[in-house]
């Protein structure tokens, strides 16, 4: 039996450099290992705990399917999926409520901060984390591959398996580990390094997108922050020079040491043209394959993509919330 992988990103627009290196390229090694088998989807419902415009929500979900095959993620060998389309997430999410602790879900660093961004903070933000649960517990994952800063909801997953298993005394859920890969350093934004790059950040200048031109790239790295120093070195006391050596790390696949040594003597202008170019280097054939994928004719190979990757996902989800349902004493069909 393989080891099952689940993950998933929120269809908000294009993805950075971050994402890239830190989830998708990762995503991507996985898949060529034999003791594997990974699905991918696309979190369309957890996108609406924060308001979204119904044009760009349908744009973005067929953008992540695209950007996820651009970024090398074969659908031959992967389940790709969009998450509504199999209904059992909702349907467990709901169930999952009545075994979760609003006091749990009160702790979670990341309710915490959206919600402090809301006036009117929703129930669904505050579910977050438990339809999560669903999406990871349905496929019986043994490894999740996510950001750092999802370990908190990979922690409260387990705990929910656990309960949900111990009240039932049945081993239903299998319990969950989250997949942090260790050897990719947070990408953090190029306007402030003391913060994780995003999409969502108002400052354009702090992310690189996936489908940014070499010029912008150029551009934005060259309006990155750093000090007044003018020497690669990697240090914490130089969080700008220390995120810009670890995204040319990233992307060259080079040491620290080795990138010291190679810009040793040299000012941060042409360190910094060094690094663009390298980024640019990396997205080039991912946006080359993007382009191709957005094209009209090739819009129904990618709704069957996403129509046959349901179909797997929903034969598995439907088993395992069957399973859940007559744990909990439901009369099922
Ligand atoms: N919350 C994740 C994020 O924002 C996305 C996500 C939703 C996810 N459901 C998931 C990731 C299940 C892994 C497994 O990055």
């Amino acid at each position: 039996m393989k080891k099952q992988i689940i993950s998933g990103v929120q269809p908000s627009g294009i993805l950075t450099l971050g994402n890239y290196l830190g989830a998708l390229r990762n995503w991507v090694k996985i898949q060529d290992e034999e003791e594997y088998e990974c699905k991918f989807f696309v979190a369309d419902l957890h996108s609406i705990t924060v308001s979204q415009n119904p044009e760009n929500l349908r744009n973005n979900i067929k953008s992540i399917v695209m950007q996820y095959i651009a970024s090398g993620i074969d659908p031959e060998k992967n389940t790709i999926f969009i998450q509504s389309h199999v209904h059992e997430h909702s349907e467990l999410a709901w169930l999952l409520n009545n075994y979760t602790y609003i006091g749990e879900l009160n702790r979670m660093t990341q309710f915490k901060d959206k919600s402090k961004k809301q006036e009117n903070v929703k129930v669904g933000l505050f579910d977050y984390p438990v339809l999560m649960a669903a999406d990871i517990l349905l496929y019986d994952a043994d490894y999740v591959p996510v950001g750092e800063d999802q370990r908190q909801h990979l922690e409260i997953t387990r705990d929910i398996a656990q309960r949900f298993n111990s009240t039932y005394n049945k081993e239903i859920f299998k319990i969950p580990e989250a997949l942090i890969t260790k050897s990719t350093a947070r990408i953090m934004s190029l306007q402030d390094p003391t913060k994780k790059m995003s999409k969502s950040d108002e400052n354009k200048d702090g992310f690189i997108s996936l489908l940014d031109p070499r010029e912008v790239i150029e551009k934005k790295v060259k309006r990155a922050v750093t000090d007044s120093e003018n020497v690669i070195k990697y240090s914490d006391e130089k969080p700008g020079i220390k995120n810009l050596i670890n995204i040319y790390s990233a992307v060259t696949d080079k040491n620290i040491e080795e990138i010291e040594k190679e810009f040793e003597g040299v000012g941060y202008g042409k360190f910094k043209q060094a690094v663009a170019g390298a980024i640019a280097d990396t997205l080039e054939p991912i946006q080359a394959k993007y382009n191709e994928l957005a094209l009209p004719e090739n819009n129904e190979y990618i709704e069957n993509i996403c129509r046959k990757g349901a179909e797997v996902a929903q034969k598995i989800a439907k088993e395992k919330l069957k399973e859940v349902q007559e744990a909990i004493g439901f009369i099922t069909k």
